[in-house]
């Protein structure tokens, strides 16, 4: 019997109103739009308003890929949000946002956290739920309010990241060689403390002492960052092309994790494929770590720039520290 194929069928996206822009970072922290726009190709960043929560975020971006696959949260019966900022530690956010959307009471909902590789790893979760026949249709979402955990007056961080929502619904094709071919997901757990939030956990709950001294916001490694994000992002991506016997040239469009322009351009350099074939948004949304390659799924697809028969790439690398790639023939 044919294995069926795990496919796309709609794409959605959504990003708070406000704009952060470089020029009002500046006038936060000592910082100038040159500094942060050459070290990362950033330009400017959505900021959710007062009150609007993660789950908001989310369900406005579940309803526009619903929409774009045709279908209701009625059909769905799996529901998987990637994110390291849920509305509340418990109950998981993917409940919240199943209430919101009307998602039905028997689908299965979960969150799970792989930082910025989450949709990657959430998009392989999906497919290995829905192959076995227990499930028929998901909704994936990666989803981030990070401006609910950077501290806005460490400048080595709080001009990285912004907020914002993507999604995909998931479901089964009975034509062979389309939808997720393979993924090849990882991870570095001994360089957990590069990018981390040091206290706030069951290891150290959060007291008054810490929260004084700032440490439930996100700390990085910066330069560390970097140079394992390079690697095990290039990695990632020459292995899973390796393993379905393809050439960097036969991809038709790279969607790499958007946290920083340098990092994709030494991938693109490495991988000796051009920038043209990378779809860049970060100057205009910041690192949104799950939500980043979900949005510039959409927004890829959206702008016509991924075809029938073409292969995307999607390759991603964040906090844990996590890395992933994965083959999509469309
Ligand atoms: N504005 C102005 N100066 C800043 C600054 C800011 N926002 N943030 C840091 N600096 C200063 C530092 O204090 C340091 O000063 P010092 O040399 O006097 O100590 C200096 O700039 C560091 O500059 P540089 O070495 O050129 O930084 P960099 O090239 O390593 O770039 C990052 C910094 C953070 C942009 C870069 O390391 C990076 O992008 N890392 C990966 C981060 C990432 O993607 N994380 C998420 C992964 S999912």
């Amino acid at each position: 019997m044919a294995t069926a194929s795990t496919v796309i069928l709609g794409t959605g996206s959504y990003a708070p109103e406000r704009i952060l822009t470089n020029t009002d970072l500046a006038t936060m922290v000592d910082t100038s739009d040159e500094w942060i726009f050459s070290r990362s190709g950033i330009r400017e960043r959505h900021i959710a308003a007062p009150g609007e929560a993660t789950s908001d975020m989310a369900v406005a971006a579940a309803k526009a890929a619903l929409a774009d696959a045709k279908f209701t949260a009625a059909d769905i019966d799996l529901l998987i949000v990637a994110t390291v900022t849920p509305d509340q530690t418990v109950p998981a956010v993917s409940c919240t946002i199943q209430h919101k959307l009307g998602v039905p009471t028997n689908a299965a909902c979960f969150d799970l956290n792989a930082a910025c590789s989450g949709f990657v790893y959430a998009l392989d979760t999906a497919c290995a739920m829905l192959s076995c026949g227990r499930y028929r249709r998901a909704l994936v979402i990666g989803v981030e309010k990070l401006s609910s955990i950077v501290d806005w007056k460490d400048r080595t961080t709080c001009v990285l990241f912004g907020d914002g929502a993507g999604a995909a619904v998931v479901g089964l094709s009975d034509q062979p060689g389309i939808g997720l071919l393979g993924t090849r997901l990882g991870a570095y757990g001994d360089s957990a403390d590069l990018l981390c939030i040091p206290r706030g956990g069951s290891s150290s709950p959060a007291t008054l002492e810490s929260i004084a001294a700032g440490d439930h916001f996100l700390k990085m490694k910066g330069k560390e960052v970097f140079k394992i994000a390079v690697r095990a992002m290039e990695e990632a991506a020459r292995d899973i092309l390796e393993q379905h016997h393809l050439r960097a040239d036969q991809i038709g469009l790279v969607i790499p994790h958007q946290a920083n322009l340098r990092i994709i351009e030494a991938i693109s350099q490495y991988l000796e494929l051009p920038m043209e074939r990378f779809y860049v948004n970060v100057g205009r949304y910041g690192n949104t770590s799950s939500a980043s390659i979900p949005i510039a799924l959409d927004e890829a697809r959206r702008a016509g720039r991924i075809k029938s028969g073409d292969i995307t790439l999607l390759v991603a690398f964040g906090a844990g520290l996590t890395y992933g790639s994965a083959l999509i023939r469309w």
